[in-house]
C-alpha cells in the first residue's frame, strides 16, 4: 500500500430538528438514561425565558439539574476552569449546553475532566498543550444551540483563548463530540443581529474550507486508526454537508441578520451550521481558521456589535472570515471547479466568466451585506503585527495540514497584507 490514506470515516453527532424539538429534551434525556444534569447555559437567554423554559422541561421529565451560567464569550482556559470546578462540586451524570458554541465548549470540556480528572492543559492540541487523548467516551452530552454559527453541536472541538500566551487554541478529541444536538428554530430568534452575522460567517468558512480541504487520500495513512486525525480532509460524504451549508449561508444569511423573526431564514441557518459542523467536523478547516486564533487571541479592543460582553474581543466569526477571501485567492489553483462552485451557491446562480476573484469577491459582498468588518485594520491590527500573526497561525500545524496547497510564513504574510482591508 502506498503512504497515503485510502480510508475516511463519518462520525456524526445525532440531530434533531425542526419547531418544536426543544420540547422533546425530557424524552431525550429519558432515552439517555440520565437522572441528574449539569445544564451550562447562556446567561443572555435569561431575558427571552429560554433558561426557564428549558428547565421545565427538563423539571417535568422528572431530571435533577444544576445550572451553570458563569459563561465566558470566547472561553478562556480560566473560565473552561471554573466549569471544571463546578462540575466537580455537582456530580452529574450527563451535561445539557443551551447557547453558542462558547456555551457548547465549556460544557465539553467539563465533561472531558469529569470523567478523566487532569488539567485542562493536558487536552489541549500539542505543542502548545500536552494532547493527551482521552481513554475512554465521556458521559451524554445534549446540545441545543442558540446562535446558527459554530456547529459545535456537531464537532469534536472546543476552542479556547489561553490570555497569557496570547493566543487562542483547542481540544480536539472523537470522544469530545455530543451526544446530540436538538436544533429547534424557534432559539435562534434569540440571537442579536451581529451575533447573528458573526456566526453565519463563521458557518460560511467552515463549509468552504471543509469543501476546498486537501482530499483525504491525499494525506499521509497514519500509523493506526487510533491516529486517524479528527480532520481528516474533503471526502465525498463530508463535502455534501459543506456544499449545502454554502448554499444555505447564500440563500438564507443576509436575510437571517436583517430581520431575528424570520424563523425561516434564522431556522435554516441553524440547521446549516450543524451541517457545516459535520463537514468541517469530518474534513476539516485550514487557512483561514489558523489566521482566526491569534486575530482573536493577540488583541482584545473590538467592539463588536449585538455583543454584550463587557471586555473588547474579537467574534469568532469576524476573526475568521477578515482572511477568507486572500486565503482562497491563495488556494484557488488547488482547485479551480471546486471555488467555482463555492462562488456559485454562496451568489445563487451560475458565474459568468469564473476566475481566482469569483470566490473572494462573493465572499467580500457577503461581508458587505450583514455588516462585517472589512479586514484585520479594522479589528485593531496593522503591518506591525502581522509577524505576530503569523506566529500563532504557524502554531496551528493540525489545521494547516489540511490546507490544499503549503503554507508557508511568506504565504501567510501575503494573505494578511491583503487581508488588512478587503475593500
Ligand atoms: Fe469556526
Amino acid at each position: 500500500m502506498s503512504g497515503f490514506e485510502s480510508v475516511f470515516t463519518l462520525e456524526a453527532t445525532q440531530l434533531k430538528f425542526g419547531a418544536g424539538a426543544a420540547e422533546e429534551l425530557g424524552w431525550e434525556l429519558a432515552r439517555l438514561g440520565l437522572k441528574r444534569v449539569m445544564l451550562v447555559a447562556d446567561p443572555a437567554l435569561h431575558t427571552q425565558g429560554l433558561v426557564a423554559r428549558i428547565e421545565a422541561i427538563m423539571a417535568k421529565a422528572g431530571v435533577a439539574f444544576t445550572r451553570f451560567e458563569d459563561i465566558r464569550v470566547e472561553p478562556t482556559i480560566g473560565s473552561l476552569q471554573r466549569a471544571v470546578d463546578f462540575c466537580a462540586g455537582h456530580p452529574a451524570d450527563g451535561f445539557v449546553a443551551l447557547g453558542g458554541g462558547s456555551t457548547i465548549d465549556t460544557a465539553k470540556v467539563a465533561n472531558l475532566i469529569s470523567v478523566h480528572g487532569g488539567q485542562i492543559m493536558d487536552y489541549v492540541n500539542p505543542p502548545i498543550g500536552l494532547g493527551k487523548k482521552p481513554a475512554s467516551p465521556l458521559k451524554p452530552l445534549i446540545c441545543l444551540p442558540t446562535t446558527s454559527g459554530s456547529g459545535s453541536e456537531a464537532t469534536t472541538v472546543a476552542i479556547l483563548d489561553i490570555p497569557e500566551m496570547h493566543l487562542k487554541t483547542g481540544i480536539s478529541h472523537r470522544y469530545m463530540r455530543p451526544s446530540l444536538a436538538i436544533v429547534d428554530p424557534e432559539l435562534a430568534r434569540a440571537a442579536p443581529s451581529g451575533v447573528a452575522a458573526a456566526a453565519g460567517l463563521d458557518v460560511l468558512c467552515h463549509a468552504i474550507e471543509s469543501y476546498i480541504s486537501k482530499p483525504f487520500n491525499e494525506r499521509p495513512r497514519p500509523a493506526s486508526p487510533d491516529e486517524r486525525p479528527p480532520y481528516q480532509g474533503s471526502n465525498p460524504v463530508a463535502d455534501i454537508w459543506s456544499l449545502k451549508a454554502i448554499e444555505f449561508s447564500g440563500t438564507f444569511l443576509a436575510r437571517a441578520v436583517r430581520d431575528g423573526n424570520d424563523t425561516e431564514a434564522r431556522g435554516t441557518m441553524m440547521l446549516g451550521a450543524t451541517m457545516a459542523g459535520i463537514g468541517f467536523g469530518t474534513a476539516g478547516v485550514h487557512i483561514p481558521h489558523s489566521c482566526a486564533y491569534p486575530i482573536a487571541g493577540i488583541r482584545h479592543i473590538y467592539h463588536a456589535p449585538g455583543y454584550a460582553a463587557d471586555h473588547g474581543f474579537v467574534p469568532h466569526g469576524y476573526s475568521v472570515i477578515v482572511t477568507a477571501p486572500a486565503s482562497f485567492r491563495y488556494t484557488y489553483d488547488a482547485c479551480p471547479e471546486k471555488h467555482i462552485t463555492a462562488a456559485r451557491l454562496l451568489r445563487g446562480h451560475e458565474i459568468s466568466e469564473p476566475d481566482a476573484e469569483s470566490l473572494p469577491r462573493a465572499i467580500i459582498d457577503m461581508m458587505k451585506a450583514v455588516g462585517a468588518p472589512s479586514g484585520i485594520a479594522a479589528l485593531g491590527y496593522g503591518e506591525a503585527d502581522i509577524p505576530a500573526i503569523i506566529d500563532g497561525a504557524m502554531k496551528q500545524q493540525r489545521l494547516l495540514a489540511g490546507a490544499p496547497k503549503p503554507v508557508t510564513p511568506g504565504v501567510l504574510d501575503r494573505i494578511l497584507r491583503e487581508s488588512l482591508n478587503n475593500w
